[in-house]
């Protein structure tokens, strides 16, 4: 099954394009499934019909769904959630608060991960869309199956057995309510459908797709977007750049094109990955007008096209080095040159440029030595 997420800053076109990529990958004939992620839904409106929390058809094979995040809290997480409010109260914690803290961070995004996986298991679709919420909860819906196992663990670490015998005695002891067996039970469950989903998420048949607009603000939380991803591991394999004003659009906006212009070039410099392209429309993208939207942006290409395949950037951890790997093709080490100013590491090459944003972790240390390995750039940190 071929996964397409599609992220992007808040307003930038994310519903439209995963929408109308939906309409195109179902007149290709692939039975294909889009999933609303973000709480604000607006998946309805595009297609201008009521959605359920289960698949609804909305025309020959296409099929949309809008999470309901109470049902799914409900199913998934109130036994343990009931646990974890005793246990903040039993620390002596508020009970709002408890119930509060109760709520496991980032459930919302991780219910329609966790039909990702049925779906998925089942082989009822050849494609499934995931249209997300903005970029900063996408990033932390994707972390999810990690920081829950760590969560997990750290939380509920005592082996199942062990606690069946160290319940009766030790409850009293130390004051604090131990997980019934329903409650372990259910973490083991969720823990297993993570691993299941990390699986899925990191595989060759997912991509994650970043929606944009050519302003300054967008370009930046994208930038941010698109490193963070690649240090987690995700697939990024295009860029879509939305609202593109027309050449012809009148002496008003002739400004305005020669700073999108601009900008163009930049996410070019900054994202070194297939770039597809629409244009502002002279109406709201809904309904019939979307069908037009994803053969102006694809043309006559397959959006199930994995349009990239290398990973263009990569952290690890070598002999206690932090190592930023970065996809350079067509470069000769003798006419490199780099940089590091902040969060950025801009590396140049004659007339060729990348900026390459860093994480935290590495934007915190210097740079001690880069090596050529085959198309790629090493660079060490420490
Ligand atoms: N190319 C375009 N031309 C004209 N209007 C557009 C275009 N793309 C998107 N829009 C309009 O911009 C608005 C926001 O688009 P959309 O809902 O797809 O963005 P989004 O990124 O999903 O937003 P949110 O972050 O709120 O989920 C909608 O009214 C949509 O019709
Ligand atoms: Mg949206």
């Amino acid at each position: 099954m071929r996964v397409l997420l599609f992220t992007g800053k808040g307003g930038v076109g994310k519903t439209t394009v995963a929408s109308a990529t939906a309409l195109k990958t179902a007149s290709l004939g692939y039975k294909t499934l889009i999933i609303s992620t973000d709480p604000a839904h607006s998946l309805s409106d595009a297609f201008q019909m009521e959605l359920n929390p289960f698949p609804t058809k909305v025309r020959e094979n296409l099929y949309a769904m809008e999470v309901n995040v109470e049902y799914e809290l409900e199913k998934h997480w109130s036994v343990i959630k009931e646990y974890l409010e005793a246990f903040f109260r039993s620390q002596g914690i508020d009970d709002v608060v408890a119930e509060e803290l109760a709520i496991f961070p980032g459930f919302d995004e991780m219910a329609s991960l966790l039909h990702l996986l049925e779906y998925h298991e089942k082989r009822s679709y050849d494609v499934t869309i995931l249209d997300c919420a903005p970029t900063g909860e996408t990033l932390r819906l994707l972390s999810v199956p990690e920081v829950a196992k760590w969560y997990m663990n750290r939380f509920f670490g005592i082996e199942k057995k062990l606690l069946r015998i160290v319940k009766p005695i030790a409850e009293p002891l130390v004051n604090v309510p131990l997980p019934s067996e329903e409650v372990m039970n259910k973490i083991q469950e969720l823990y297993v459908k993570f691993g299941k989903l990390k699986e899925i998420l990191e595989s060759e048949e997912t991509t994650v797709r970043i929606v944009m607009n050519p302003e300054k603000m967008v370009i930046k939380e994208s930038e941010r977007a698109f490193t963070y991803l690649n240090l987690f591991g995700y697939h990024v394999d295009c860029v879509i750049v939305n609202k593109i004003f027309p050449k012809d659009v009148g002496e008003y906006l002739s400004n305005w094109i020669e700073i999108q212009n601009r900008y163009v070039e930049e996410i070019k410099q900054r994202f070194p990955l297939p770039m597809f392209k629409l244009h502002f429309r002279d109406r709201e993208v809904v309904g019939e007008e979307l069908e037009s939207v994803a053969n102006e942006i694809y043309g006559e290409r397959d959006p199930t096209e994995i349009f990239y395949r290398h990973r263009p950037m990569e952290i690890k951890k070598v002999d206690g080095y932090s190592v930023l790997s970065i996809n350079v093709p067509f470069i000769e080490k003798k006419d490199l040159k780099m940089l590091k100013r902040g969060e950025e590491l801009i590396i140049i090459a004659r007339n060729w440029k990348r900026i390459v944003f860093l994480p935290q972790s590495l934007a915190l240390k210097d740079v001690v030595r880069a090596e050529f390995k085959g198309e790629r750039l090493n660079v060490y940190f420490a």
